[in-house]
């Protein structure tokens, strides 16, 4: 199973790959947490990319299609997985679709969870408190939904047209939004 989680910051794409990899038996892959993960060991890569998440902004789509284009050959893959993040642009989009081509893979589903702005930003400014999370500030915060209304939102046409869009209400308990997940993607 191939799944897309899609969402504006904070929708919790996080955590419903959290809460259904492992009753499906697949893997979350998050190019937040591996661009977090470079940018805490200081790799030349995580240095690059420190600039456009502080700021809210996206790492250049080579960057993290490089990142794709690695993680999803790797072994733990092979039952499938999550992209929790990515793509997030077209550009992005249209690489996977190469990708998936090469590897004989195909998009199962591509979830999208729907919230409201005010509450994805109550949630982000919670967690802030609990976190510190370097973008989860109100300059950086209101630049990710800039960025995703432009450039990730338009991502949800490009998938429809393929008839692979399943839009859920992302609001509620974290429980009744995997109940709507799981029943969106066919599962019990
Ligand atoms: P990324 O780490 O992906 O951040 P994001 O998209 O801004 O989203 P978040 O991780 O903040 O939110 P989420 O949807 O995962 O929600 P979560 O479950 O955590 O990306 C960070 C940066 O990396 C980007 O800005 C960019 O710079 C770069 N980047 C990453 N991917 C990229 C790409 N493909 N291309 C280019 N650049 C890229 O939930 C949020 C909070 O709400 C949590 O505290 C959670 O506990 C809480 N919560 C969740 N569900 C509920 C609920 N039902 N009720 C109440 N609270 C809830
Ligand atoms: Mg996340």
């Amino acid at each position: 199973m191939v799944l897309l989680f899609m969402g504006a910051p904070g929708s919790g794409k996080g955590t419903q790959s959290e809460r259904v990899v492992d009753k499906l038996s697949i893997v979350q892959i998050s190019t937040g947490e591996i661009l977090r993960k470079a940018k805490a060991d200081a790799t030349p890569m995580g240095l690059e990319a420190k600039k456009f998440m502080d700021a809210g902004t996206l790492v250049p789509d080579e960057v993290v299609i490089g990142i794709i284009k690695e993680r999803i050959v790797e072994d733990d893959c092979k039952g499938g997985f999550i992209l929790d993040g990515f793509p997030r642009t077209v550009g992005q989009a249209e690489a996977l679709d190469i990708m998936m081509k090469e590897n004989d893979l195909a998009i199962d589903h591509v979830v999208y969870f729907d919230v409201p702005e005010k509450e994805l930003v109550d949630r982000l400014l919670s967690r802030a408190k609990l976190e510190g999370r370097s973008d989860d500030n109100m300059e950086a915060i209101q630049k990710r939904m800039v960025t995703f209304k432009k450039d990730t939102e338009p991502l949800l046409d490009y998938y429809k047209n393929r008839g692979l869009v399943r839009s859920i209400d992302g609001t509620g308990t974290m429980v009744q939004v995997t109940g709507r997940l799981n029943e969106a993607i066919g599962i019990s």
